[in-house]
């Protein structure tokens, strides 16, 4: 047994505030009755704000793979064919949810850790007019890198291609406005920045997208988003409610508005600059080396070279109880993700950082922690 509190800085779970915790341990309503429709109704009419969007924003009982496989199945038919830009794990698998749909895939492979450039999407589209839609993520949480989504939505708005972006570490961690930018899928889950556990996830359409959804035959019963949207403005879901999830919802998204998402967006961007800070003052490099492109809830931190992470990993949960994550893929042994999302502030990746310098071979010998601190100040004051 550790006798000391543990701290989860992973990108997903991520640690879950007591206000919600308690509200998902009342009594369950039932998930047909006025109260609990009440509750769908608010979060619902929050759901949007959040989203930055005027249409429904559907809830389903999954994970965030549940949401990107919805919309490859809603959105597009089987042989239609898509744009796949990925830089890393996560955009990967849009290539291999698209292949199940049977889409023909394009693919615009980007080195990791760099945002993928806009104009390479738009020589792509103009290089192929048949492709229908483009997918990607809007943070790839493989790496840390956040892609200019809405340069990309530039592009793809003004012709007849479905913008999908994948927003599961992005959502409710930086700012991301649905309608303005001209997204026309966007989609998160419940473990990351809205500070749930897991377990459900949201997807939310354009209406030229839910136009083409309508035109869709649907061949997947379950994640029916036409079905959803008529349960969705009953305050209904199509099958049995996550109701538990639904109320913890309920919690966080009143906690994110009582706050205001303005400061809510200005703590992540501190904390990303807490965690750069820190690291670069212990003389490691940083896995996204402009901060413009770094996503605001997660830092990737190389290892020196013949330092493996998982030995570091192991190290930071036996004697600090902090759980880090390694990179993915072939990134494995050769990165740490400190991640900063969910209910975490400034003195848990304070945390984060020592748990990182005492479990590495050599100690860093900079004043890492005071670096990292003044850089939080001094971002919460811009
Ligand atoms: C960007 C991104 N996309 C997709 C996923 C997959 O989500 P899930 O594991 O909830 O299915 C994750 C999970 O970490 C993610 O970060």
């Amino acid at each position: 047994m550790s006798f000391q509190a543990t701290r989860m800085l992973t990108p997903g779970p991520t640690p879950i505030p007591d206000r919600v915790r308690l509200a998902m341990a009342a009594p369950l309503p039932h998930h047909r009755k006025d109260a609990f429709k009440t509750i769908m109704h608010e979060n619902q009419d929050m759901l949007k704000k959040l989203f930055c969007t005027e249409g429904p924003v559907i809830p389903l009982a999954c994970s965030g793979t549940g949401a990107m496989t919805a919309s490859a199945f809603n959105l597009f038919e089987p042989g239609e064919k898509v744009l796949i830009a990925t830089a890393g794990h996560f955009g990967d698998r849009w290539i291999d949810i698209a292949k199940m749909r049977g889409l023909e895939t394009a693919v615009l492979r980007w080195s990791a850790g760099e945002a993928i450039a806009p104009e390479a999407v738009r020589e792509a589209l103009d290089a192929d007019a048949s492709i229908r839609g483009v997918f990607m993520q809007i943070s790839e949480t493989s790496t840390g890198v956040l892609h200019p989504v809405k340069d990309v939505a530039d592009i793809t708005r003004e012709r007849d291609v479905l913008l999908v972006a994948d927003g599961i570490s992005a959502v409710s961690l930086s700012p991301i406005l649905m309608d303005e930018w001209g997204i026309d899928c966007l989609l998160t889950g419940s473990q990351k920045g809205l500070m749930l556990p897991p377990g459900m996830a949201f997807v939310a359409l354009s209406p030229r997208a839910w136009a083409r959804a309508e035109q869709v035959r649907p061949t997947c019963f379950y994640f029916d988003l036409i079905g959803e949207r008529e349960n969705c403005a009953k305050d209904q879901t199509h099958y049995t409610s996550p109701i538990s999830l639904m109320v913890g919802l309920n919690e966080a998204l009143k906690m994110l508005f009582e706050y205001g998402m303005d400061k809510v967006f200005k703590k992540q961007y501190a904390l990303m600059k807490m965690a750069r800070a820190g690291a670069e003052a212990m003389g490691l490099e940083l896995f996204v080396k402009e901060e413009k492109h770094s996503t605001w809830g997660l830092t990737s931190i190389c290892l020196p070279e013949g330092v493996k992470a998982s030995p570091v990993i192991a190290k930071a949960w036996k004697d600090c109880s902090v759980i880090l994550t390694a990179g993915q893929g072939e990134l494995k042994e050769k990165v740490i993700r400190l991640a900063h999302m969910g209910w975490v502030d400034w003195a848990d990746i304070a945390a984060g950082l020592h748990a990182l310098a005492y479990s590495l071979p050599e100690k860093p010998q900079g004043a890492y922690l005071e670096a990292a601190l003044e850089a939080y100040h001094k971002a919460l004051a811009e």
